[in-house]
């Protein structure tokens, strides 16, 4: 028999739980033995005092056996994953999978749905027909074992104890806590049973952390805590202050990442993303032992279209078409108002608020306002142009993908107003800033 209120009161003074502490919250969390109201406080106290690193270990280690715990005795090479903390545009995870795991590595990518201003990787699968997110963990694991890949979305099984908590942080401004963090993401990814995982920290204005040094600390806490539970963890911190890629929007990053791994079109810095990220992960599964000859494994999958091909067979062993990489557009539904969006002066793009911009797709319903809502997945921007680019009053710098006027107009004008045009050519952030 525990007090809730007791536990709750130890951490709002600052004080250092014990790990039966840790654990009667986590039973709680499942259990309902902390009702919403103790969550949410217990998640302010966390987020005002913070946590010890062995706190931190052991919330993990909790949350992770709150469900269930996946292991591949079956298979004979390593299994490996990414994990980003969400940005827009950020469809490296397709590319990763496919590439890494034409390398030799396995790939069981558990993906997350949009949060916020973000995109999530299950829903843009979505936007493919027939895409199942939600396999038996047989089929995941028999699709993972023959084709060295699949991507799925979480199962109400794993680590239920984040999905509750997590649903009451997105509500109690107690999101972006370090601790929680690290928790929350290791907690899924442990539970996965990986041999190795790479984290793409993002930062920026359309990003969790907005300063380098967060996300430092950030990538710190989860890259001590993933590797003191034997998962070998590297942390890349990469730039999130543009829309990554050309895209933003289900259906339309689902065809940017056909054109990337078709080698239609390939966006300089969503290449360099995913390539570090590539790289990194075939040099911590022992698949490469230096970034040189990572790159030669990578430019290889890519250009004899191995990559490609992989992930084709991935989508139809899902449920999709068995020719998506040929005909993207078969199986996608395409909005039925497409419009520029024009620059409004002559001028560098000198700046993009990121997160409004995630936000406009966000509000065209490309994202979701409340839990479990439906989402219209042909929606978003392309054609969007880097920082940096020079352009002349009326140039295109961006489309917008609508399904009525009214919405394509507004999309049109916030995407207009989180672009700051200037005469002077801005100095333009490298996209990997750092890695631990
Ligand atoms: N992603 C997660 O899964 N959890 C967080 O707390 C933040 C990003």
């Amino acid at each position: 028999m525990y007090i809730p209120q007791e536990i709750i009161r130890a951490k709002r003074d600052g004080k250092k739980l014990s790990e039966q502490q840790i654990l009667n919250f986590v039973d709680g969390l499942v259990t309902g033995k902390f009702n919403d109201a103790q969550v949410g406080s217990m998640a302010m106290a966390i987020f005002q005092q913070g946590m010890h690193t062995e706190e931190i270990v052991q919330l993990t280690h909790a949350m992770m056996n709150s469900g269930d715990v996946i292991s591949w005795p079956e298979l004979d090479k390593p299994v490996v994953d990414k994990h980003s903390t969400g940005g827009v545009g950020d469809k490296v995870s397709f590319m990763l999978a496919a590439i890494v795991a034409s390398c030799g590595a396995y790939v069981p990518m558990i993906s997350g749905r949009g949060l916020g201003h973000t995109g999530g990787t299950s829903d843009k699968l979505e936007s493919i027909n027939g895409f199942n997110v939600q396999p038996s963990i047989s089929d995941f694991k028999r699709i993972t074992k023959e084709l060295g890949v699949a991507i799925i979305s979480q199962t109400d099984n794993l680590a239920p104890a984040d999905k509750r908590l997590y649903g009451i942080r997105d509500v109690t401004a107690t999101v972006e806590s370090i601790p929680l963090i690290t928790a929350s993401i290791l907690s899924k990814k442990l539970a996965a049973g990986l041999d190795a995982l790479v984290m793409d920290v993002k930062v920026g204005n359309g990003a969790m952390m907005q300063n380098i040094d967060d996300a430092t600390a950030l990538a710190k806490s989860i890259v001590n805590v993933a590797n003191d539970a034997g998962v070998n963890t590297q942390a890349i911190i990469t730039d999130m202050n543009q829309v990554l890629g050309s895209t933003a929007g289900n259906a339309l990053e689902m065809k940017e990442t056909v054109d990337y791994l078709t080698g239609k079109q390939r966006e300089p810095r969503l290449h360099q993303v995913t390539c570090q990220l590539a790289s990194a992960m075939l040099i911590n599964t022992n698949i490469a032992n230096s970034h040189e000859s990572a790159m030669e494994k990578i430019d290889h999958v890519l250009t004899s279209g191995k990559a490609a091909e992989l992930f084709n067979q991935m989508i139809a062993e899902l449920g999709g078409p068995t020719d998506f990489i040929d005909n993207p557009w078969e199986s996608m539904t395409k909005a039925s108002v497409i419009e520029d969006v024009l620059a409004s002066e002559h001028g560098y793009i000198s700046a993009m608020q990121t997160r409004d911009i995630g936000m406009a797709v966000v509000g065209m319903k490309g994202g979701r306002i409340a839990n479990g809502q439906k989402i219209d997945h042909s929606v978003g921007f392309d054609r969007i142009l880097p920082l940096g680019t020079l352009v002349n009053k009326g140039d295109v710098i961006a489309r917008v993908h609508a399904n009525d006027k009214n919405t394509a107009n507004n999309a049109k004008i916030q995407y207009e107003q989180a672009c700051t045009l200037s005469d002077s050519q801005p100095e333009i952030q490298p996209v990997i800033h750092k890695i631990i």
